[in-house]
């Protein structure tokens, strides 16, 4: 890959996003919301990969599959007003669909191809595939924007609970209802160290949870870094009612923060 191809895959991103504008203030502005996400999680995969040390070929490899890896989202909310996949379509798959009908990466090698056709698949599940081998570049990439991803949601929320009471985009809280409580599947996940499923989401609340139990799946030390920079851990919890179970999960995030902090959880981040 070179950088005259990284330079046309910008410009194509551009033009393509702009297909997409609105009239509607409340399409426009969550189109936007997409593309400035993408450009944060650009920005996050350059930092990571910088941490890691990858030469430059690599490097651009991972922000190619920053640029393309919400693609999906501008299609999805233009048609759907949603960007809940279950009530519309995969975000991820569509944007693969869309990457292989514009033939938008046809000038690459067909390896480099389909690393970010992958990469831009996996980047939304529940856990990278079983059958991609874990000493695989695939995976690396995988893990890369996985992380790059989950760095700017986790900011995108920290900012928008800090709006409460103010005027809120229902659309990031994905239309859920603003009840009392937590749904019990979310709490169980979370004390077990797993990332709670989106499908046991029931109100408000659980969505916050689900994004404070991405951290059993962040890959690289320098994400954890970051997160702890941007404070997000109080930022979501204290948005949160105060009483009893709040109190528990709240501790059970910070012993695993210290664990991975001291080291004492090592095997955790793979390397
Ligand atoms: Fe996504």
């Amino acid at each position: 890959m070179q950088k005259e191809d990284l330079n046309y895959f910008r410009r194509w991103f551009f033009e393509y996003v702009n297909r997409f504008y609105s009239p509607n203030s409340f399409t426009q502005e969550n189109i936007e919301l997409k593309i400035e996400h993408t450009g944060r999680v650009c920005e996050n995969i350059h930092l990571l990969a910088k941490s890691e040390n990858i030469d430059e070929n690599e490097c651009m490899l991972a922000e190619s599959i920053a640029l393309f890896h919400d693609l999906g989202r501008f299609e999805q909310f233009f048609k759907y007003k949603t960007f809940r996949d279950s009530e519309s379509e995969n975000h991820a798959v569509l944007g693969v669909k869309i990457l292989n009908k514009e033939r938008v990466l046809s000038r690459l090698s067909g390896e480099e191809e389909n690393l970010i056709l992958k990469a831009v698949e996996y980047h939304n599940l529940m856990e990278i595939p079983k059958n991609v081998e874990t000493s695989s570049k695939l995976h690396y990439f995988t893990r890369l924007i996985r992380d790059a991803d989950k760095i700017d949601i986790l900011r995108l929320a920290i900012e928008e609970y800090a709006k409460e009471g103010k005027r809120r985009n229902p659309a990031l809280e994905l239309y859920l209802p603003d009840t009392p409580g937590y749904s019990e599947p979310i709490v169980s996940e979370i004390l077990n160290n797993r990332m709670a499923k989106i499908s046991d989401m029931k109100n408000r609340n659980d969505v916050k949870l689900l994004r404070l139990s991405w951290i059993f799946d962040l890959n690289f030390p320098v994400t954890f870094s970051l997160l702890k920079e941007y404070g997000y851990l109080d930022a979501i919890m204290s948005s949160l009612p105060e009483n009893k179970e709040t109190g528990i999960l709240k501790r059970h995030f910070e012993n695993y923060l210290n664990a991975i902090e001291s080291g004492a959880l090592k095997g955790y981040i793979k390397p």
